[in-house]
């Protein structure tokens, strides 16, 4: 069953019921302010951290869900409707939202009014402007009062929802009146305020949530709007809110628009306050200004297409299946450039006041970004290296504010440092920058502790020379890649038993998993080490992977798949020998992506056992059997039910991994089928199932032991996106960026008989057209690159040339 379907033209998808079996949302903002927005209106924005700069409140956990947002109310002869639906429910003769590329469209109608609602955050702009238009679509004259209605947050979105005793006393607000000042704070010399405006002069406002909504009632039966005046209220203290009125009387036929904006605004520091508590309003009216007429606001909206448009045309698939071309072209990447934004910080599973950027998460996000805006990547990569610490490990976040690694965490995952060398050299083979590798970055952010990027990755890969166990494989610390898989758990007192005794402090727990990733990444610092002349570095380092390749071998590998860990007492995990959680994906993904046992054929084996036990019809499970039972030397894994999360949920994060795992021996059917299985657009038809957007990747879904095998859980944030756009870009369709080129490399179903790719790479743009006709699944027999027939399937990149035309035969 859909709730929608997609407009690859327009690249939206359209909900055309309110009632979609959760909240399915969208992000507003691609630069530093940010709006969650879902298919109701709900949501929330912030500046730049989720945490520390809201603007406005959300109630996560709330009933009914989805609680606040940006509401408009429709008066109309005495019914009164939302364009969203939402909060007031009354049932719209039409509805549709059309989530687009960094905005969403509203379009409802009731008793002959038409509402549209276009909301997005301008290009250059802290703001998230709301354009509603009303129609009058019958033949009577119509008097309409509109109400727009938002609540403000007091900033920090933690204390705002804890400290009540203080936070009740502080609010202010300043009017003028189409132009409310939200002000707390700004009395402590906090440089900051937030704007809510309408570009016209309104009959009333409120600016106190508590008269606005009336005792006892919430955002679906305000006081004001029943009465259909505003109270004009200012507030001070308690929760100020936003809300204009405005009256527009309608001909048949005639239609009206205004603009809503809700804006951040710092002072410019070169300007002094005026005095304590009085705001300088010029940066406010000047952000006005800008979208304070229709045709500047549709002007700002064109531009922002303008500028996805360019993003997207940087890899774009021509192929007949247009279920794979809407996602490779548009949702994937879109989702890349998401968590990009977000890491795991604000969506509707992440509450924003947890989890910020991750190590290990922004490090994975930017393979599936990187080629949208390399310049930014190179930035992150930098942020992401300061949180290092001088021994290779690292802080496991950071807020994006600060820029400063969280202590609450910490460290101990240890496979963070590998995940440094993997988003570096996947900046490097993108752009051919090697100057990174000289960029000075602290470690644990302390300017005086300064080294060259180069030098962070060596840290990161010999970390290793002492952090390995008595299998000769990497000590797994805190947990690896899978966060619950707490091997060094000793405590027996039930609460406690996340807690590990720190890294290095004796545990001798391993991860077969770390050990393909020091393959694979090793082998990728040993190329970045040779191009800046460190030839003998490289070979050492070589040398290293090649002993880890064999411990791999001799201690990770269970005679049908490739073992998970050994626990803190050296007992195996992920081995047909275990009663449950016998095979696990994580090592199965990695090694063979890694090349370990592709040779010797146990590549093969690993993959046939992974589709024999972990394949459902959903997705590949993380583990069977499942933990039907608690073990507190395993740690949080088996906390969860059978079924869901890391204990055999299907984690689409390492999916992908399996799908490249095929590719690299050469299986392009079962490589797609497994991409498939995940992927939002083939599973649209069954949203009654999967429940969560059609058109974005979900970090899990339930797994077969589960009661609701098949339901998706905690959609966006998620590695997914960047691995499975890294899957499918450059492994399946195979237009891969190396570090001398781009390579040509496609391993395909044998459906697929043609395609053609433009790529925007290095400055020029490759078309390429790769011809299968005889349905093979992987192997390139001929390229022809401007009429020229080259050597192997590398394009040589000519110095200067800007457009290179490939045909490539299978
Ligand atoms: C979840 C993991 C997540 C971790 C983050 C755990 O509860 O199961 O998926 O990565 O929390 O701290
Ligand atoms: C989600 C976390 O964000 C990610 O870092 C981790 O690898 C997975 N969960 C698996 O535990």
């Amino acid at each position: 069953m859909k709730f929608g379907y997609f407009d690859d033209i327009n690249k939206e998808y359209v909900i055309t019921s309110p009632k979609t079996p959760l909240p399915w949302i969208n992000y507003l903002g691609c630069e530093s302010f940010f709006s969650l927005i879902s298919n109701t209106g709900g949501g929330y924005s912030f500046y730049k951290d989720a945490k520390l700069l809201r603007l406005t409140r959300y109630r996560y956990n709330n009933v009914p869900c989805d609680n606040n947002g940006r509401y408009f109310y429709i008066k109309d002869s005495g019914t009164v409707w939302n364009p969203g639906w939402q909060p007031m429910q009354t049932p719209l003769d039409s509805y549709a939202c059309r989530h687009g590329l960094g905005y969403t469209i509203f379009e409802s109608s009731k008793n002959d009014l038409a509402a549209s609602v276009t909301a997005f955050v301008p290009i250059g702009d802290n703001c998230e402007i709301n354009k509603v238009t009303l129609k009058n679509k019958g033949s009577e004259k119509k008097e309409i009062s509109l109400f727009s209605y938002i609540e403000f947050c007091l900033w920090n979105a933690v204390d705002d929802s804890t400290n009540f005793q203080r936070n009740l006393n502080t609010g202010e607000v300043e009017l003028e009146p189409s132009v409310i000042y939200h002000k707390t704070e700004y009395r402590e010399r906090r440089n900051h305020y937030a704007v809510y405006s309408v570009n016209e002069p309104v009959a009333g406002f409120d600016t106190d949530r508590d008269s606005f909504l009336g005792a006892y009632r919430s955002p679906a039966n305000p006081e004001v709007i029943e009465s259909g005046a505003s109270k004009n209220t200012v507030a001070s203290g308690w929760s100020p809110c936003g809300s204009f009125h405005l009256k527009a009387s309608l001909q048949p036929g005639e239609e009206v628009s205004y603009v809503f904006v809700l804006g951040y605004v710092e002072n410019p520091v070169e300007e002094k306050w005026e005095s304590l508590g009085v705001i300088n309003k010029r940066p406010a009216h000047a952000m006005l200004e800008r979208y304070n007429t229709v045709a500047k606001t549709d002007a700002a909206f064109a531009a922002l297409k303008d500028y996805w448009n360019n993003l997207l045309s940087k890899y774009t698939l021509e192929t007949e299946d247009d279920k794979l071309c809407r996602m490779v072209n548009i949702w994937n990447q879109y989702q890349c450039m998401v968590t990009f934004n977000m890491s795991r910080s604000a969506s509707y599973y992440e509450s924003g006041t947890g989890r910020g950027m991750g190590f290990r998460d922004s490090s994975q996000d930017l393979l599936g970004f990187v080629h949208l805006i390399p310049e930014l990547a190179r930035e992150r990569i930098l942020d992401i290296a300061s949180t290092q610490f001088e021994d290779g490990s690292a802080y496991h976040q950071y807020q994006p504010l600060t820029k400063t690694g969280n202590m609450d965490i910490g460290s101990g995952f240890n496979d963070d440092p590998l995940w440094l060398i993997a988003g570096t050299s996947a900046y490097i083979r993108e752009t051919g920058d090697y100057t990174i590798l000289d960029e000075m970055v602290p470690f644990d952010n302390k300017e005086e502790l300064s080294a060259p990027l180069i030098e962070h990755l060596r840290r990161s890969f010999h970390f290793f020379d002492y952090n390995k166990g008595p299998h000769k494989l990497p000590l797994i610390g805190r947990a690896d890649w899978n966060d619950c898989l707490n091997l060094n758990c000793f405590s027996e007192t039930p609460g406690e038993s996340f807690q590990t005794t720190g890294p290095n402090e004796g545990p001798v727990a391993e991860s077969v998993f770390i050990a393909g990733m020091y393959v694979k990444y090793g082998n990728e610092y040993a190329v970045m080490c040779e191009k800046i002349g460190l030839a003998e570095e490289a070979s050492e380092v070589r040398d290293k992977v090649a002993d880890m390749y064999q411990a791999v071998l001799s201690a990770g590998w269970d005679g049908e798949w490739f073992v998970r860990a050994y626990d803190a007492n050296s007992d195996i995990i992920g081995s047909h020998q275990c009663k449950e959680g016998q095979i696990f994906i994580e090592p199965q993904g990695m090694c063979v992506m890694a090349g370990i046992g592709v040779e010797e054929k146990l590549a093969e084996k690993a993959l046939d056992s992974v589709k024999e036990k972990l394949d459902t019809k959903y997705g590949i499970v993380l583990l069977q059997p499942a933990y039907q039972e608690y073990h507190v030397n395993l740690g949080e894994i088996s906390s969860y039910p059978p079924g869901y999360k890391e204990n055999a949920g299907i984690f689409c994060h390492n999916n992908p991994w399996i799908s490249i795992a095929e590719t690299v021996i050469g299986r392009g059917n079962r490589a797609f089928e497994v991409y498939k299985k995940t992927c939002p657009a083939y599973i649209e038809d069954i949203s009654e199932i999967h429940r969560a957007e059609p058109y974005a990747y979900a970090q899990m879904i339930a797994g077969k032991d589960a009661k609701n095998h098949g339901e998706a859980k905690n959609s966006w944030l998620t590695g997914t996106a960047a691995w499975t756009f890294t899957n499918i870009s450059q492994y399946i369709l195979g237009i891969r960026p190396d570090f001398d080129g781009l390579i040509v490399d496609p391993c395909l179903p044998d459906t697929i008989k043609d395609m053609t790719i433009r790529r925007i790479f290095r400055g020029a743009e490759y078309v390429i057209k790769v011809e299968n006709h005889g349905g093979h699944q992987k192997g390139i027999r001929k390229i022809v690159v401007d009429g020229k027939e080259i050597e192997g399937n590398l394009i040589p990149i000519e110095k200067g040339k800007k457009f290179y035309n490939v045909i490539a035969l299978m």
